[in-house]
């Protein structure tokens, strides 16, 4: 039986897992976080202490590491390491500001899209990321790049640390927002980038319902 994916790739806060999550629940196919296993990988070396350009060492944690992602009916994920339950933990501030250095490591690269690769063999899937398109799963039935402005991504960040009771301004926020997407933009290996025949959506102006909309309308003439 052969499986069909959705590749849904772009800069943090544009609001792919969100429209990745509403469209898995909608098709009943299986959403996979990406970005999720290489935030577990970077909490487990901070909290080691390691030396984050150490990549042999980084690779040889990364291999070593159990992660696991269970959806529930409702479409929440979960993300588990080595068996904990780090859903939260892998979203603290302190997570954010490190991984893209773990993530731009090849040897840490190469672990992980291995990884992304078998659980997609089992199942239909939506992964999104910054790579599933052009490297991981480059054959995918359909590939959207989902983009937005940085000014429209800090300001949905905003909301979302808003909701959890923390108050950051804004400029901060575009600051972080503009530092990640210059890091995974210039790396050497997969940097972020649509694949050529990617879908390029840019959601500055659009809500979540409507990115939605549109790609389960070009999702039915398709699979
Ligand atoms: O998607 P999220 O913002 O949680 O991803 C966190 C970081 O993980 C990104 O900024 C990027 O450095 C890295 N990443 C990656 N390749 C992916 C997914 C995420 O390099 N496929």
């Amino acid at each position: 039986v052969s499986r069909q994916s959705i590749a849904i790739d772009g800069p943090a806060g544009a609001g792919k897992s969100t429209v990745a999550r509403e469209l898995a629940r909608r098709l009943g196919w299986l959403y996979i976080d990406t970005g999720a296993m290489y935030r577990a990988i970077t909490l487990k070396a901070l909290r080691r202490g390691l030396n984050l350009k150490d990549e042999k060492s980084l690779e040889a944690l990364a291999r070593e590491s159990r992660i696991e992602m269970t959806t529930d009916p409702g479409y929440a994920t979960r993300i588990y390491l080595d068996g904990e339950d780090v859903t939260r933990a892998i979203r603290e501030p302190e997570v954010s500001r490190h991984v893209s250095l773990v993530a731009r490591l090849p040897g840490v690269r190469e672990v992980m899209v291995h990884r992304q690769r078998e659980m997609a063999e089992s199942k239909n899937v939506i992964m999104d990321g910054r790579d599933v398109g052009t490297v991981v799963l480059p054959d995918a039935g359909l590939k959207i790049f989902l983009t937005a402005s940085p000014e429209a991504r800090a300001r949905r960040r905003q909301q979302d640390l808003q909701a959890q009771g923390h108050h950051v301004p804004l400029d901060l926020l575009i600051r972080e927002i503009a530092e990640r997407d210059r890091l995974d933009s210039s790396r050497p290996v997969a940097p972020l980038m649509p694949a050529p025949d990617a879908w390029v959506i840019d959601s500055s102006n659009l809500s979540v319902e409507q990115v939605v909309e549109m790609i389960t309308a070009r999702v039915r003439g398709r699979f």
